[in-house]
């Protein structure tokens, strides 16, 4: 039976909680794709697939953890086969900037025969205050193999506002999207402006990629984590992205969030407010 339905996989994540909120907001019903939701979603799980889409007929994909890690191509083609049999009429894909391997994927759900937007997305801020660069900032200390390369770092409430226009408005179909923020800057850059914002020293130091795989060895991170972060660092942030795009501007008609902004109101929610062990200045 088809329905109304949008499922956002990701639904509890960066970009697919804002997703969420915006199509709730709307009084669009929304089926939250989550491991912990009932019925649960798993990409390694197919067997609970069925269940997920019932009644769905436009999907939200945020892939888990990358659409560039091995089998991520086979699990999606599995996955758009069984959205289209169980009725789903359009896709709205996020994606990676600058992964090649990404584009596999992307290549599925162009040909599906479904309605498609692809948003290809720069890094997002939100990597500093919602996941792993968190961390480094509340610790006071960022250690990582990453010097002058520069990175458009991307605001996911604009990915959101994004992903929500390809879902409501048909002038979207057939898109691809290409979103970064409207500045170019080093992840040193990136830490300083937080440091500034936020009040707290932060302290950057440029290590090796062995030492960097080290350190993940030492903490048990696994091994197919491990893999996607070498990745990241030693291919995705050759300098390939070292370049603005206008996709934002393109699909919503206005400027992407600077990071500067960004982090000034995320300072203000007191998110970085907390101590790791990070001296306050
Ligand atoms: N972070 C970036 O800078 C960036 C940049 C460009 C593209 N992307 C792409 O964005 C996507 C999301 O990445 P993210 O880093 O922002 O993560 P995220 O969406 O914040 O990740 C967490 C979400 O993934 C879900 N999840 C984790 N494992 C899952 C599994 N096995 N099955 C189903 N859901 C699972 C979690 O749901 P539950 O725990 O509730 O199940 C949660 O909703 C990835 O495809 C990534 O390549 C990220």
């Amino acid at each position: 039976m088809m329905g109304n339905r949008i499922l956002v996989t990701g639904a509890t994540g960066k970009t697919g909680s804002r997703v969420t909120a915006r199509l709730q907001e709307k009084g669009i019903e929304v089926k939250i794709g989550s491991r912990k939701a009932v019925p649960s979603f798993d990409w390694n799980d197919p067997s609970g697939w069925k269940a997920v889409l019932a009644r769905v007929s436009k999907v939200y994909i945020a892939y888990q953890p990358d659409l560039a890690v091995p089998g991520a191509v086979d699990t999606m083609r599995g996955f758009i086969n069984e959205a289209k049999k169980s009725g789903v009429a359009q896709l709205v894909l996020l994606s990676g900037r600058g992964e090649k391997e990404a584009q596999e994927a992307e290549e599925l759900v162009m040909q599906s025969g479904l309605a498609f937007t692809i948003v290809r997305a720069a890094w997002f801020f939100q990597n500093f205050s919602e996941s792993f660069f968190l961390d480094n900032v509340l610790a006071g200390e960022a250690a990582l193999p990453l010097g002058d390369v520069k990175e458009p770092f991307v605001d996911a409430d604009d990915i959101a506002d994004v992903v929500v226009a390809a879902l409501t408005d048909d002038r979207h179909h057939g898109k691809v999207y290409e979103l970064s923020g409207p500045d170019l800057l080093s992840f040193p850059e990136a830490f300083e402006i937080i440091a500034h914002a936020s009040g707290r020293r932060i302290q950057y130091l440029r290590i090796s990629n062995g030492e960097y795989n080290a350190a993940m060895a030492q903490m048990q991170v696994p091994a197919d984590y491990q893999w996607l972060v070498n990745y990241l660092f030693t291919e995705v942030l050759d300098g390939r992205n070292e370049s603005l795009t206008d996709g934002v501007q393109q699909a919503l008609g206005r400027k992407p969030k600077s990071f500067k902004e960004w982090a000034g109101v995320t300072a203000a929610t007191g998110i970085w407010a907390a101590v790791a062990g990070g001296e306050q200045q």
